[in-house]
């Protein structure tokens, strides 16, 4: 019996380790999905982090496009690149009948900017669209309200980050750059995620960042098979062991490539 769940967990292994993308689907960069984080009753503000892709600005426009300090943005880096953090002041809002925790900047407007193109190449995708403002206000000159969607929660131990699933990312990738546990980020994005293995680009996700980092994920691995093999031989554990070890070889895989 064990052999033969060890076998298949072989073959899912080896399946997932070529093949990565098997269950992710890329949509065009221009679609920017948002579904506001729902406020709570007990939380009517809260310090929040926005992550910024790097559009090629110095940090002091950036700065000065999200109406933050200098201090407020912390590099980050992704793959090859240096992207951001923004430290904002996240607010439960009423906006135009959308409620949830939002931060807002002002942007002023230039000659042929568009809605979505100041959204997707200034704020990551993450401005929510409100289209009365844009037919009232989007006019060169004038100071348009951007509205970024962020999160809250109970205690100190987690941060909410905003981010924006870029091409390739997998939760696993996600998780690992933002210091949070998986099962976090699906259940602060149920409405988004059904399927942890299918995000999408373009999707903005609440990702409930650890303070102090994640425990190394070889632990719990060690840990479950220690238990299968020398305290119990406990069917569960070996689901765990091996679960374990795809998500070790999957982000390993990622890391290489
Ligand atoms: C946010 O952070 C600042 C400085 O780090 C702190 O003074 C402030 O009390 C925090 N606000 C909330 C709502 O936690
Ligand atoms: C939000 O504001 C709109 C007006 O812009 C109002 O009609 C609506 O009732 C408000 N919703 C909530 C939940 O307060």
């Amino acid at each position: 019996m064990a052999s033969v769940d060890l076998f298949h967990c072989l073959i899912l292994t080896l399946f997932l380790s070529l093949f990565p993308q098997a269950f992710s689907l890329a949509a065009s960069p221009t679609t920017s999905v948002i579904v506001p984080f729902q406020c709570s009753a007990t939380i009517a503000t809260c310090n929040a982090s926005l992550y910024h892709i790097n559009s090629g600005f110095q940090k002091e426009e950036i700065a000065s496009l999200y109406s933050v300090d200098l201090s407020q943005v912390k590099p980050i880096k992704y793959s090859n690149r240096e992207d951001l953090l923004i430290s904002v002041p996240c607010s439960c809002k009423n906006i135009s009948g959308t409620t949830g925790y939002f931060y807002d900047t002002i942007y002023k407007v230039k000659l042929s900017d568009t809605f979505s193109d100041v959204s997707n190449n200034i704020y990551s995708g993450q401005a929510l669209s409100v289209i009365e403002e844009q037919k009232k206000n989007f006019t060169i000159g004038s100071d348009f309200p951007i509205h970024l969607p962020c999160g809250c929660v109970d205690g100190d131990s987690q941060i909410v980050v905003t981010y924006t699933v870029q091409e390739k990312d997998t939760l696993t990738d996600i998780g690992s750059l933002l210091s949070a546990k998986i099962e976090n980020i699906e259940t602060m994005n149920k409405k988004l995620v059904e399927n942890p293995s299918f995000i999408v680009l373009g999707w903005v996700l609440f990702v409930p960042s650890e303070k102090n980092g994640l425990k190394k994920p070889g632990e719990l691995c060690f840990r479950s098979i220690l238990f299968f093999f020398v305290f119990q031989h406990d069917i569960e554990m070996l689901f765990v062991a091996c679960w374990c070890i795809i998500n070790l070889l999957v982000s390993n895989f990622h890391k290489n490539y």
